[in-house]
């Protein structure tokens, strides 16, 4: 069931990422820029994607609103892998199993496209289409910008680069600060987008969000090292090369483990006033912490 619906969800992402980054009459030719933007926001597991679409579903909102931010999340998400696999950054040539775009093409296009796919996630979010009320498009957005942003993911990102060079480890409480940014923020704006796009409290879904987005994280920390990279369609083995400080890093790979389990249990009990419609928000938390990609 759950596995149904994240295919679902992913194969309707897709064709609305291709129908809006499709060429379109009268644009100079097909840009390489254009082309690395629908190459960098094809596949992926789409949980973010996810998030918005059921937590809109929750709130009785259609799937063909929800499908804008959903779309644009996964925009902004691919932007900042774009950007992530870079020299300057983690200097990674793969990604979802394909050559990464600064591979594939050139570093300044590699920039351009995450630039414009940042761009695009915000247009996403602001279309007519997300709803009638203007007010909730523009507090999609207003939040987008603060989970994207140095307030959030490049906060997170800033910290992950400073932390490689850093004498001295960080502390259990930077590195939650570290991964509440890079991983834990977009994450938040997607549980919360259905709550949003109601007029709800978004309370449960910031509790929810908290535990999984740092879960998460650490499982992809837990992959570097457990991974395999054909399957996990990354290199494997660099964090620690690279002085990354993580959970895993820091409390070894199964305490990290244990605190992954307890931060999921802590996500699935913030949704449990809104009894089994939200099963399957506690499917896909499990899963995080299971995955093998
Ligand atoms: C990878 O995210 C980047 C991190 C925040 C760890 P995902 O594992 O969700 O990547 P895709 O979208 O499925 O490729
Ligand atoms: C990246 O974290 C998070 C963002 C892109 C914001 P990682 O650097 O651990 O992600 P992977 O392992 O390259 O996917
Ligand atoms: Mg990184
Ligand atoms: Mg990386
Ligand atoms: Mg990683």
């Amino acid at each position: 069931m759950f596995k149904t619906r994240l295919m679902d969800c992913a194969a309707r992402v897709q064709l609305h990422l291709d129908s809006v980054l499709a060429p379109k009459d009268g644009q100079a030719g097909d840009l390489p820029v254009v082309q690395a933007m629908r190459y960098a926001s094809h596949g992926g597991k789409r949980l973010r994607a996810f998030l918005v679409l059921e937590s809109a579903r929750l709130h009785g909102i259609p799937t063909e609103q929800a499908i804008w931010p959903a779309a644009a999340i996964e925009a902004m998400h691919a932007y900042s892998l774009v950007h992530d696999d870079l020299p300057c950054m983690d200097d990674d040539d793969m990604r979802r199993g394909q050559p990464t775009v600064h591979v594939k093409w050139d570093y300044p296009t590699a920039v351009l496209a995450g630039d414009a796919l940042q761009s695009l996630a915000f247009e996403l979010t602001s279309h007519p289409q997300v709803s009638a009320k203007a007010e909730v498009r523009a507090e999609l957005a207003l939040e987008l910008a603060r989970a994207a942003g140095a307030q959030g993911m490049v906060l997170g990102q800033a910290l992950d680069m400073a932390a490689e060079s850093s004498d001295t480890p960080l502390t259990l409480e930077q590195i939650t600060e570290l991964q509440d940014g890079k991983t834990g923020a977009l994450f938040g704006w997607s549980a919360m987008a259905g709550a949003r796009m109601a007029k709800a409290d978004t309370t449960p879904w910031a509790d929810y969000a908290k535990g999984l987005g740092l879960a998460f994280q650490i499982w992809d920390d837990v992959l570097d090292i457990e991974g395999d990279a054909e399957v996990v369609g990354k290199a494997v083995g660099k964090d620690s090369d690279a002085g990354k400080a993580t959970f895993v890093s820091l409390l070894g790979i199964d305490t990290a483990k244990a605190r992954a389990n307890e931060l999921i249990d802590q996500s699935c009990a913030a949704l449990d006033p809104f009894g089994a419609e939200a099963d399957i928000l506690k499917d896909v938390a499990r899963f995080v912490i299971t995955r093998n990609k």
